[in-house]
């Protein structure tokens, strides 16, 4: 058989669930072409839009390292897979790039082999490719790029993730300053030791969003969009950053914040057109500053 899927990209952390929030969005996001062989293993065909940045080698790559895994896990080394993966977002953007494109390998795969896994069981394969990808296997993207929507990554060990719901009609701006900000460097530079008194900041924001959710009370959700642990330090990577917010709070948005590790940049609006007068306006300071970026809107 042979089978093309699509996984969207994500935004993780949410501003201030570092590592436990995350949510999808409808685009971007990558392709993924798989097609069973006669010959065990798995294979990286060819992979188009990486401009080459991408590995081949079917272990360092993590499509291929994941499926492996997978095949590994349902005792099925017997099979072989042919990959051809088509890179549809930017790479190192803080939008689940390498997420989009696991997640979409794995579905793959589960499809072809008769669902052998549910779309919950397959997030522990996706956090292997997400380690490879920048040295610690997070949740945060992964998970909502399988389940869609808003998810919640209640705890590590043992894994329990918890979709949560999504207000009607909610948008999100997204902006890509176009420079390199790789996640495995945005991770290395947050204190791993924190205050009391920010934690208790941080775990009432992280309530706070949660309950907003489930209200559907934008008002709480946009209040509760503040991070005193990470934002402040890697704010400083990402162009522009304070007068991006200015301007999306100036436009009418939710909330504003980083968008994963960055440099990506995000804000929830209430409806479509705020999220475009967001990204419009964001766009024209960051080519004001000499730097290229791209901008998607997407309902949430
Ligand atoms: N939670 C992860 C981080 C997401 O902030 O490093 C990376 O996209």
């Amino acid at each position: 058989g042979v089978i093309r899927v699509f996984a969207p990209a994500t935004v993780a952390n949410v501003v201030c669930g570092f590592d436990v929030l995350g949510f999808a969005v409808n685009e971007p996001g990558d392709e993924v072409e798989m097609r069973l062989t006669d010959t065990p293993g798995v294979v990286i065909k060819r992979i188009t839009g990486d401009n080459g940045k991408l590995p081949l080698d079917a272990a360092k790559n993590t499509v291929s390292a994941s499926v492996q895994h997978y095949l590994h896990h349902v005792n099925r080394l017997d099979v072989g897979v042919e990959i051809e993966l088509h890179k549809k977002m930017p790479i190192g953007s803080g939008l689940g790039s390498s997420s989009a494109s696991t997640v979409a390998g794995l579905f793959a795969i589960n499809k072809l082999m008769g669902d052998l896994l549910t779309p919950k069981e397959l997030v522990p394969f996706a956090m292997k490719g997400e380690e490879l990808a920048c040295g610690y296997g997070h949740a945060d993207n992964v998970a909502p790029a399988i389940l869609g929507g808003f998810v919640l990554v209640r705890s590590y060990e043992p894994l329990d993730v918890i979709s949560l719901p999504t207000p009607a009609g909610m948008y999100a701006a997204i902006v890509y300053p176009e420079v390199d900000v790789p996640t495995k460097d945005a991770r290395q530079m947050i204190r791993s030791k924190v205050f009391l008194k920010d934690a208790v900041t941080q775990w009432g924001n992280v309530a706070g969003l949660v309950s907003g959710l489930f209200m559907n009370d934008f008002d709480l959700i946009g209040r509760s969009m503040k991070d005193v642990l990470v934002e402040p330090t890697r704010s400083i990577l990402i162009p522009g950053f304070e007068d991006m917010r200015t301007i999306a709070m100036e436009n009418g948005a939710i909330g504003f914040g980083i968008s994963g590790s960055g440099p990506s940049v995000f804000a929830l609006a209430k409806d479509e057109e705020t999220a475009k007068r967001i990204t419009k306006a964001q766009q024209q300071l960051l080519h004001k500053l000499n730097i290229n970026s791209k901008a998607y809107v997407s309902s949430v």
